[in-house]
């Protein structure tokens, strides 16, 4: 039976690291407030150069996570087939970041697309490469969660329950055509439109001529904005949902799995979703504290720093699993 495998893992933050003592510079906050309601100590933020603009781009850090996931996995650029790029801050308006990616790594003409799944974005585009391996579209495919966030952020007391936790990266897998008991054995996809509006980010907008304007601006819809509350409430739901769902597609039990790998949300959330699903925080993956949350980014960021430390054993059986903007979550459940 061919099944879709993850042959190699690699990541790229920003060399900054912004941390919470640094936030309280900009605005109303505090490390005890940070620390204490999202886990988060630090993150990395593109530096700002003296044009004005970030020092590297988002498919720069994408090109650098998917160059070590390929050596990783020992495949050369004109054996990828496709690029499926998960981003909700694409470099610009369109093209998408993958086909930056294309040029970048000399990657003989694979096709690419983007993914705009925000904070689940990873888990689609896992789900949406084991289909086309299944059914023979690719062979190949590079899988990258990358964001820079941080340009976005209302770094001000105003945004600061936004700007505290979100941090910029990139992280990427080689997905391959496998034969054998390794790789994707299920996915589980949802969302619901109703909650679009409880985190979004509404401007630039195709809806308005020029696309952004000064009311826009002065109104602050530029940047990000969330019922955090709520979007918790729901998280933890439909985390927990989504991995017994997964299992139950895949025909595994919660006490087979070796490691959860939940979307770097927030500590709190990790720590709710391991305690309702039984799993002991050995068995549930978190690097929260040193990065925040890089939204589609964090998962294979975290398969990555996992497989260096030892923690992805040939043959372990891992979920991928995250919920974010629009609302829509989803997990994976992988053998590696
Ligand atoms: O990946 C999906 C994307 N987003 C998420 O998963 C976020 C989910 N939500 C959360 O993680 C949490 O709701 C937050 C971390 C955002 C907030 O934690 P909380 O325990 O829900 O905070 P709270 O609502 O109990 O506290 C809010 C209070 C407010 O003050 P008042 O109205 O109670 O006086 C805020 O103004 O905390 C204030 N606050 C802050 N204070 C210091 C909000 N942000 C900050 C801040 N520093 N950065």
């Amino acid at each position: 039976m061919i099944r879709a495998a993850i042959l190699g893992t690699g990541f790229h933050v920003p060399e900054q690291i912004v941390t919470n003592q640094d936030m309280t510079k900009w605005m109303d906050t505090s490390d005890e407030w940070i620390t204490q309601r999202s886990g988060i100590q630090e993150r990395r933020w593109v530096t700002i150069g003296t044009d004005g603009k970030a020092t590297e781009t988002g498919a720069e850090m994408g090109a650098k996570a998917a160059a070590q996931a390929m050596a990783q996995a020992g495949v050369e650029p004109a054996e990828i087939d496709l690029v499926i790029y998960a981003t909700l801050n694409p470099d610009c308006f369109f093209p998408g970041n993958g086909v930056f990616v294309e040029d970048l790594l000399g990657l003989k003409t694979a096709g690419a697309m983007d993914i705009r799944n925000q904070c689940s974005g990873f888990v689609y585009g896992l789900a949406a490469a084991d289909g086309f391996i299944r059914a023979g579209t690719a062979r190949t495919i590079l899988v990258i969660g990358g964001e820079i966030q941080s340009t976005a952020l209302n770094v001000t007391t105003e945004g600061r329950e936004m700007a505290v936790l979100f941090g910029d990266g990139a992280g990427a897998v080689v997905v391959q055509a496998a034969e054998g008991q390794r790789g994707i054995l299920a996915s589980v996809l949802h969302s619901q439109g109703r909650f679009a509006k409880d985190l979004w980010l509404e401007a630039p907008t195709a809806l308005v001529p020029e696309r952004i304007n000064a009311d826009l601006i002065a109104a602050g819809r530029h940047y990000p904005t969330m019922d955090g509350k709520l979007v918790f409430k729901h998280a933890t739901r439909r985390f927990c949902e989504a991995i017994k769902e997964v299992l139950e597609k895949g025909g595994a039990t919660v006490d087979e799995v070796d490691l959860l790998v939940p979307h770097q949300a927030n500590q709190r959330i990790t720590e709710a979703v391991g305690k309702r699903m039984g799993l002991p925080a050995d068995r549930v993956f978190s690097n929260i504290a040193r990065y925040g949350n890089t939204t589609a980014a964090t998962i294979p960021i975290a398969l990555s720093e996992a497989a260096a430390a030892g923690r992805l054993k040939s043959g372990d059986l891992v979920v991928t699993v995250a919920f974010g903007s629009g609302f829509t979550w989803g997990a994976n459940l992988i053998r590696w």
